[in-house]
């Protein structure tokens, strides 16, 4: 497929078909999601790939579904993809990596990280995940996780390990859109400014 056709078709899915995903789709998918960028090559991120329809169902509760909301947004969107993937970043992998020579200040001490690049490499991680997802002829939801400690005891994740969030993927059903939608996407002339933020304003 090619990019733009790719980077255009995606959208957050919230519906799926039942039909299983090959493992080695799911592997090729994960292979080009391993090619994003990290601060440092760091490399904080990692993936859990969840086929078992129990944690499955398990997941689909700690991400707010429930058995009796009929609303279409409490519908059993996030158990019902034949696969979950759950994005997890480690903060600690970039104070080590951070506290390496070549990363130091030059007083010796790590950085401020004005900017938690983790959050940004995992946001990194999660796009170039959607875009194979795409490419794979499927498609993917994210599921923000709202308490990391369930999470991490069903799936086992150290504590030094952040479960962000959640991304079915499968064939997709048809879809439910977002109310959010309606907001329509923001003018360009505010998303691209010229030279200076504030460059054409009185
Ligand atoms: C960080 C992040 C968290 C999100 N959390 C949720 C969520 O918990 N539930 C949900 O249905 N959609 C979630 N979304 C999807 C957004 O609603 C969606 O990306 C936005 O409405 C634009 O739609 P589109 O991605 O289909 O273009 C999230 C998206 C991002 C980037």
């Amino acid at each position: 497929m090619e990019f733009e056709d790719v980077v255009r078709r995606r959208r957050i899915v919230r519906h799926f078909k039942p039909d299983p995903v090959e493992p080695d789709v799911i592997e090729h998918i994960m292979r080009i999601t391993q090619r994003a960028p990290s601060a440092g090559y760091s490399q904080g991120q990692s993936f859990i790939v969840v086929t078992n329809p129990q944690t499955r169902r398990a997941i689909g509760r700690l991400c707010g579904e429930t058995d009796d909301d009929p609303s279409p947004f409490r519908h059993h969107w996030v158990s019902e993809a034949p696969v979950q993937v759950v994005a997890c970043v480690s903060e600690a992998a970039y104070h080590r990596r951070y506290q390496e020579p070549d990363k130091l200040r030059p007083d010796g001490t790590e950085i401020d990280w004005p900017v938690p690049y983790w959050w940004f490499d995992i946001g990194c991680s999660c796009m170039l995940f959607m875009l194979a997802v795409v490419n794979a002829g499927l498609a993917a939801g994210y599921a923000g996780v709202v308490d990391f400690g369930p999470f991490r005891e069903l799936l086992g994740i150290p504590e030094d390990v952040t479960p962000v969030g959640v991304m079915p993927v499968g064939y997709p059903d048809k879809d439910i859109p977002s109310p959010s939608l309606a907001r329509g996407r923001k003018g360009y002339e505010q998303f691209v400014r010229r030279e200076r933020w504030d460059a054409g304003e009185s």
